[in-house]
């Protein structure tokens, strides 16, 4: 089976129609999301009406999706940050609301082949950043592989008897077959605001018959997607932070 892996789509849909235009070459059975589908971005109903289309789906919501859909309201974001999300909820249309309303919270297992989760399989709101947070998860978890999202940026975590490893992948493509025996935390990148440096979008294919993860980062009109943030009144480091990845 192979799955698509998307996470942190933060309502760009340039970022995301330039993944699912490239991946019209490389035919995927089933997408996953990772959660965060909106907030930030001036393109919060288009985002979710083409996540809404793809088809088989498993999603699970992130913490700007909580906000943005009422479940919370934002008193731990920031000021940029909770701007937006207000925004979103106002511009998002009844249907759309709804079903992000019904994401549910992860981790989820999908197929019996791995878990998913926004930040951390024990908290959705919780970062793993790095080695000390992905032993945490993997001493109080029994997954052996899961995909997480939440801190934008491209990570192979892996915990082998001995050791754990982190691989910080920056080719725009990264290939790594996962060994059985391996427990692996895997983090795909964000689709709309990566925070590595790189601006290019990024995502993941995961075959599971042949263990084989791949990861991408893909150019996107990201002075379009500048343009439309402005235009709409959010607040400018929205905009500027993704010419740089930050
Ligand atoms: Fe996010």
């Amino acid at each position: 089976m192979r799955y698509l892996v998307l996470s942190d789509i933060h309502s760009n849909k340039e970022a995301l129609g330039a993944i699912l235009t490239f991946v019209r070459r490389k035919p995927w059975d089933k997408a996953v999301f990772l959660g965060d589908l909106v907030g930030y971005g001036a393109n919060p109903n288009q985002a979710v009406d083409m996540v809404r289309r793809l088809k088989p789906l498993a999603a699970i919501r992130g913490n700007h999706d909580k906000v943005c859909a009422g479940i919370e309201d934002g008193e731990l974001f920031n000021r940029i940050a909770l701007e937006a999300a207000m925004w979103t909820r106002k511009k998002l249309t009844p249907s759309n609301l709804r079903w992000l309303k019904s994401l549910p919270e992860g981790p989820m297992t999908v197929d019996e082949r791995f878990a998913i989760s926004h930040g951390t399989p024990i908290d959705e709101d919780a970062y793993i950043f790095g080695e000390i947070e992905a032993l945490n998860v993997f001493r109080h978890t029994e997954f052996p592989i899961c995909f997480f999202g939440h801190s934008h940026f491209p990570v192979v975590f892996s915990l082998s008897p001995d050791a754990i490893t982190t691989v910080l992948t920056v080719a725009p493509t990264f290939r790594m077959k996962l060994k059985q025996g391996v427990r692996y935390l895997v983090n795909p990148g964000s689709v709309g605001q990566p925070r590595d440096g790189n601006p290019l979008a990024s995502f993941a294919l995961y075959d599971s018959d042949s263990r084989m993860l791949t990861i991408h980062r893909i150019a996107y009109r990201v002075k379009d997607t500048q343009a439309k943030i402005l235009k709409a009144g959010l607040p400018r480091p929205l905009a500027d932070r993704l010419a740089i990845g930050r």
